[in-house]
């Protein structure tokens, strides 16, 4: 592991724009450089890079993040490879910390296990171009389907030998280690070659090491298995692979759309045809964890069906997990029998560009028009398919998007949109309290949802309700973010950090945003181990909801002008960061008032509510206190109460 003290060296010399220069052309503007967002597809320029506060932004998609976090998304490394990348750029020396024995132990261990894979991957391409056996079985068997050396080197084709000792002898007289091998499954457990026979297609991770490999049988008329997959192992998780994605990364984040795919071939074929934004879920039902996987690239995705009926239903209904992702779903259904290389094959690239265009489908149209079209004359299971569907319209998170396609669907279905929103809003509440109650650590900010008043005009559809107590208590954690390590009172030695949580203490449970108890509980723990934060501690922050929420109130685009429309009037003369002060203490104060008009108003309620007049008196006492609270920190605050 990388020493603490080396990543604070990083991270202080680490300069956001001379890292990003390196992969996108920055013109100056003002204080800032701006360039193309090479995270999504725009022409003019709204990637924003502020050398000053060394953080970047882009107004366009959102992204947003420090140096390291830069690399993390657009190289997609992980944290200490990001880390390694800049260390020799500014020629840092990297110290490493002495890892536990057991962190060790399982690091090595899984390097190994990388090791092992890629010699076999090797050892499986030579024996596909340089044997006899593997030239006239597998590679005739590559060629016969149409795939050339270019396609079967980027995914690192190869053969498995008929002799079920052929791999083991060579692995073993290379001096691997018999039980690996068998770990990683390329020996079966009797310690014979798994993969006999069979062409082979190594997977890959995103870094582009082989994690495990699928074989498929040549001869059609055997009864084992078509494919064999390498099992599970320490480094293979099916669940978390996608088959192909490290040769398509890129091409999914230029286009913005990956193709999902049903084959291994179907892979090949397309990305031969200079189709190379494509993926497939490798014959298993799509998990949300290779959905997350697609969402890190882009937030459209095409899936192009097989044209065999029997799974479609269940297949569809798997779509369902992309929405929850919040990604765009598409789809087409190839004609009966025919699979993507077969069409791409008969079909030649530009026609097969065409008929997708034109026969793919929006997953909620195309649920709409079938319900539509089936059931036309069958009511009973046209209000049974309709619920299904309206099960896929409340996973879509964008209010505005839900309410349109509420408005085409019930278009389409010819049924009252008020119902349709009535049913999505159960379907809310009950995901909702569910989740409520499997909460663990991290949850995103929850949105908050009304019933649809059915007697209303209902122009704008569902309402969002923000808690404007969010406001106040956000407005709290930016005053962490941005002053936290500044001092409140230098004589006495305290920081506004802790003048904050100090004045917070035993109430941060009752706070009501979820994303500012995440940082409050974050930041109580660095004052207790007593580290100093600088603020790419945020800007690098592993959670996007942190990180995005440190780069708005730290990037110079975040106006004071926002939080003074959500009522929350700044009286700082000076800008606020000469001023953090006076901010932290009115950030306070404003949590405060907030607070006790909230009382207040629930006072007001039990009093209107209460039967028994002798306690009238005690309420009014109460209420009157409140008020005369309310008089002074309002006018601490000169903000008017009405
Ligand atoms: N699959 C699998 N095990 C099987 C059958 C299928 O893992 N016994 C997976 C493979 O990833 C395969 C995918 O499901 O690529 C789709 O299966 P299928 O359509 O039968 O295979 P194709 O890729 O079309 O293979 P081919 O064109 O060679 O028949
Ligand atoms: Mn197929």
């Amino acid at each position: 592991m990388i020493k603490r003290s080396t990543i604070d060296e990083i991270m202080s010399v680490a300069k956001v724009d001379e890292v990003i220069n390196d992969y996108v052309n920055l013109k100056r503007r003002g204080a800032n450089l701006i360039g193309l967002c090479p995270f999504h597809n725009e022409k003019t320029p709204s990637f924003t890079v502020s050398p000053a506060k060394n953080l970047y932004k882009c107004f366009g998609c959102g992204k947003g993040g420090g140096a390291v976090n830069f690399l993390m998304e657009h190289e997609n490394f992980t944290y200490p490879e990001a880390l390694r990348y800049l260390a020799q750029k500014y020629n840092i020396r990297i110290e490493e910390e002495v890892r536990s024995d057991e962190a060790l132990e399982e690091q090595k261990h899984n390097e190994s296990l990388l090791i092992i894979s890629e010699m076999a991957a090797e050892y499986f391409q030579e024996q596909l171009h340089f044997s006899a056996e593997g030239r006239s079985i597998g590679l005739s068997y590559f060629k016969h389907r149409g795939l050339n050396e270019q396609t079967m080197k980027t995914f690192g084709l190869g053969y498995g030998y008929r002799d079920p000792n052929q791999f083991k002898n060579y692995a073993l007289g290379k001096g691997y280690n018999e039980d690996l091998l068998k770990e990683v499954g390329l020996l079966s457990s009797k310690g014979l070659d798994f993969f006999r026979e069979r062409v082979i297609f190594p997977f890959h991770n995103l870094s582009g090491k082989v994690i495990g490999f699928g074989g498929r049988i040549i001869k059609d008329n055997v009864k084992a298995p078509k494919y064999l997959n390498s099992p599970e192992s320490p480094i293979y998780n099916k669940r978390k692979t996608l088959y192909g994605l490290y040769q398509a990364r890129t091409s999914i984040r230029k286009s913005d759309q990956c193709i999902l795919v049903e084959g291994y071939t179907d892979v090949l074929a397309l990305h031969q045809s200079d189709i190379t934004n494509v993926v497939a879920s490798s014959g298993t039902s799509l998990t949300e964890q290779q959905a997350r996987l697609i969402k890190r690239f882009t937030s459209n995705v095409l899936v192009i069906f097989d044209g065999d009926l029997a799974g479609e239903k269940a297949a569809i209904r798997g779509l369902n997990i992309f929405l929850e992702q919040g990604i765009n779903v598409s789809l087409v259904l190839l004609p009966a029998g025919q699979d993507p290389d077969s069409q791409v094959n008969e079909l030649g690239k530009s026609a097969f560009t065409e008929f997708i265009e034109s026969h793919k489908a929006d997953f909620i149209l195309y649920q709409a028009h079938k319900i539509d079209t089936e059931y036309k004359m069958d009511p009973v299971n046209k209000s049974v398919h309709i619920k299904e569907l309206s099960k896929s319209l409340s996973l879509i998170r964008d209010q505005i998007k839900r309410s349109v396609y509420v408005k085409e669907c019930a278009g389409i279905l010819d049924i009252d949109e008020r119902t349709l929103f009535r049913e999505i809003n159960k379907n809310i509440r009950k995901d909702v309290s569910k989740k409520k109650s499997r909460e663990t650590s991290y949850v995103p900010v929850r949105e908050k949802f009304v019933d649809f008043d059915p007697g209303e005009d209902h122009s704008q559809g569902i309402q969002q309700i923000v808690d404007p107590t969010e406001y106040q208590e956000r407005d709290i954690v930016r005053v962490l973010i941005t002053s936290g390590n500044k001092w409140y009172d230098e004589d006495k030695k305290l920081n506004i950090a802790t003048y904050i949580l100090n004045n917070l203490e035993g109430i941060t449970d009752y706070f009501k945003d979820e994303l500012t108890k995440i940082i409050l509980q974050e930041y109580s723990k660095i004052l207790n181990d007593q580290i100093e934060v600088q603020s790419s501690y945020w800007t690098e922050h592993s959670n996007e909801q942190v990180r995005t929420f440190a780069v708005d109130v730290l990037s110079e685009k975040y106006t004071y002008a926002e939080w003074s429309k959500k009522g929350l009037e700044l009286q700082t003369q000076k800008p606020v960061e000469e001023n953090h002060v006076k901010d932290s203490y009115q950030a306070i104060l404003r949590f405060k008032l907030k607070k006790i008009v909230e009382r207040i108003e629930e006072l007001k309620r039990i009093f209107s509510d209460n039967t028994d007049e002798s306690k009238d008196v005690i309420l009014i006492t109460a209420y009157q206190k409140l008020l005369k609270e309310r008089q002074q920190l309002a006018e601490e605050l000169k903000v008017t109460v009405m």
